[in-house]
């Protein structure tokens, strides 16, 4: 890893961008409260780059912070910033840091934003005295690489199997079968570990690359088994990546056409409904282990900025074996590392492309653990 220096002044900046994550408020506590117990100045940017580029920056203190552990969402708003890939727009950006000799940036999200951070702190573009940034990874859908979790997944995968168990509950009365689509853009992370842990009967994600037919396939083939099994409780839980690119509609439209072709318990038809997730997944209160997850690695992070460090992310136990260059343990936290972003970013994109070491292990173990499901 690149050799620490001192950053110019002590004061600090986080934000919070793209899609919110719960836990992101007790990232910026930990950051707010160990960066001050170090004795900087820290401020709170309002609606992630948006409101950078807009100067909305006010400083925050420990009454500002002290209560929100337990909120949802971000108390300093988040946004997806279009203009802040154009180049005029960080300039913007680091010209109103340098204003306010804010030398430093925390910045929590996924992997937009972490992008973000990285191009405004590209000494190529900033010269001299770049504005040092680190990133803390948030995202519920779990799809930033070499980090095992970002804030918000565990949340949300509790807030899914909650629905999930209430759902069950009215398709055992009516024995009906149920397609729930959750949340996960590129990533079917949350609607497999869901799955698994709401005892779903199938689970469709993106990274099987099935076809239209074969997913239509897939959830007859649940119906019929749980049908044949069965003579009473026979409803089926079959949970959906957003990322599967067959709408949910159109998916009940073709498995409805199918049962009825293949005549599938015709003295009791099978009745299909469906249930769009959709944001409620992103809402709530944060689990218990998010909260921790989020204070410990805002944690790391700002002990990593007083240490002299830029352009690295803050990771949760990384899931692959890193190499010295690009990543270390933190000295301040065993179960962190701090990871350099350019190979975060790197390593990310092969991952949403289903390309590389770490999509193929991902891609292995989902295998493995849809043979925990009924098929
Ligand atoms: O933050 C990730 C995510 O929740 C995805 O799972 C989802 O596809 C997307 O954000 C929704 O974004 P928006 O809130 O901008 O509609």
């Amino acid at each position: 890893m690149r050799e620490a220096t001192p950053p110019a002044s002590k004061r600090l900046a986080v934000l919070t961008s793209g899609g919110d994550a719960p836990g992101m408020n007790a990232a910026i506590r930990a950051v707010t409260l160990v960066g001050r117990a170090a004795g900087w100045e820290v401020f709170g940017v309002r609606q992630g780059y948006q409101g950078l580029i807009e100067d909305q920056i006010d400083p925050l203190g420990p009454q500002d912070v002290q209560r929100i552990v337990r909120e949802g969402g971000t108390i300093l708003g988040s946004a997806r910033c279009k203009a802040f890939h154009e180049r005029a727009t960080r300039d913007r950006a680091r010209a109103l840091l340098a204003a306010r000799e804010i030398s430093s940036l925390i910045v929590i999200g996924g992997n937009g934003s972490l992008t973000g951070a990285l191009a405004l702190s590209d000494p190529a573009e900033a010269g001299e005295d770049p504005v040092r940034v680190i990133g803390i990874p948030a995202s519920i859908d779990n799809d930033l690489a070499l980090t095992s979790l970002s804030i918000g997944v565990d949340t949300a995968m509790n807030t899914i199997v909650e629905a999930c168990d209430k759902i069950a509950d009215t398709a055992s009365a009516h024995d009906r079968t149920f397609l729930i689509e959750v949340m996960g853009r590129e990533c079917g992370y949350l609607a497999m570990t869901s799955a698994v842990a709401a005892g779903a009967d199938m689970v469709l994600f993106p990274e099987a690359e099935r076809g239209d037919d074969e997913l239509v396939d897939d959830v007859c083939r649940a119906v019929e088994a749980v049908r044949k099994r069965a003579a009473r409780d026979r409803r089926v839980i079959a949970i959906k990546a957003e990322g599967v690119r067959l709408p949910t509609a159109e998916l009940k439209r073709r498995v409805d056409l199918e049962l009825a072709r293949r005549s599938v318990d015709p003295e009791h038809p099978v009745e299909t409904r469906v249930t769009v997730l959709g944001h409620v997944v992103r809402g709530g209160r944060p689990s218990a282990f998010d909260r921790l997850l989020g204070s410990r690695l805002a944690n790391v992070a700002v002990r990593a900025l007083l240490a002299g460090k830029t352009r690295v992310m803050a990771a949760w136990m990384p899931p692959v074996e890193l190499p010295a260059a690009i990543a270390a343990r933190s000295p301040d936290d065993p179960y962190c590392f701090l990871v350099e972003l350019p190979a975060v970013l790197a390593a990310t994109e092969e991952l949403l492309g289903g390309e590389g070491a770490l999509a193929r292990w991902r891609k292995a173990i989902f295998e493995q653990l849809d043979t925990v499901l009924l098929l």
